[in-house]
């Protein structure tokens, strides 16, 4: 499974590009809305975190076909031509997903709340195809369970494209995909944190090097003693 940092704070997406082992990051409007700056700007910045070969996903806003593939076109331009463009899986999106995947551009199909609405998209040529997991629990329905079925949709139709899983809201929900082993999960750097965060794991080191320093002294390490 990938995995992604689903955020523009640069600071932050920093940070844990840093700490964890991170595949790429992704953004939508609304991420982007949060910096209050240029959208190009932030862009640029992130473009650098993950180097020329990391994984980038920007979201077009138009709602046309004409005018998602114009977007397509700055975007790859400013931010590099493997950059990942996100298009909304509407009719006008599938229509620019036809036009877009055979000029080898990458895409993601987003704001996917239905496994037919993947397999549309996977059609159309999307590399991934990104539920919505916890915006799909909060209609009442599983969207665990969504994404399975859409990985399980596209093995059965032999189709090339991976599931990009997101807007998550707890470990559970990731923790429930990593075991099934779906393609790629994007996630935020709030619920990125807690993913180990937890109180018995620096317990347990803080007993460790106690014990340690009983032989060797404190402050002392493995390379120094
Ligand atoms: C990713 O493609 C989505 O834009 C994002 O994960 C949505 O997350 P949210 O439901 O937390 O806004």
């Amino acid at each position: 499974m990938k995995f992604i940092i689903d955020d523009a704070n640069i600071a932050k997406v920093k940070e844990i590009w840093d700490l964890y082992p991170c595949d790429g990051v992704t953004t939508n409007p609304s991420i982007l809305a949060k910096s209050g700056r240029n959208p190009y700007e932030v862009l640029s910045e992130l473009r650098e975190i993950v180097g020329k070969d990391g994984e980038l996903h920007v979201q077009v806003v138009s709602k046309d076909a004409e005018g998602m593939i114009k977007e397509a076109g700055v975007i790859r331009e400013k931010l590099g031509e493997n950059t990942f463009v996100k298009i909304p899986t509407t009719p006008q999106g599938l229509k620019a997903m036809k036009t877009l995947a055979p000029q080898g551009v990458n895409i993601t199909a987003t704001a996917i709340y239905t496994p037919m609405q993947a397999f549309l998209a996977a059609k159309a040529g999307a590399k991934y195809t990104a539920p919505y997991i916890n915006r799909i629990d909060n209609f009442g329905y599983n969207g665990v369970q969504v994404a399975m079925d859409i990985q399980d949709i596209f093995e059965n139709n032999n189709l090339p494209c991976e599931v990009l899983a997101a807007s998550f809201k707890n470990s559970q929900q990731v923790l429930e995909l990593t075991k099934y082993g779906i393609g790629a999960a994007t996630i935020g750097c709030e619920v990125i944190e807690n993913l180990i965060r937890n109180k018995a794991i620096d317990a347990a080191i803080d007993v460790f090097n106690s014990d340690f320093a009983s032989i060797t002294g404190e402050g002392k390490t493995m390379a120094d003693c």
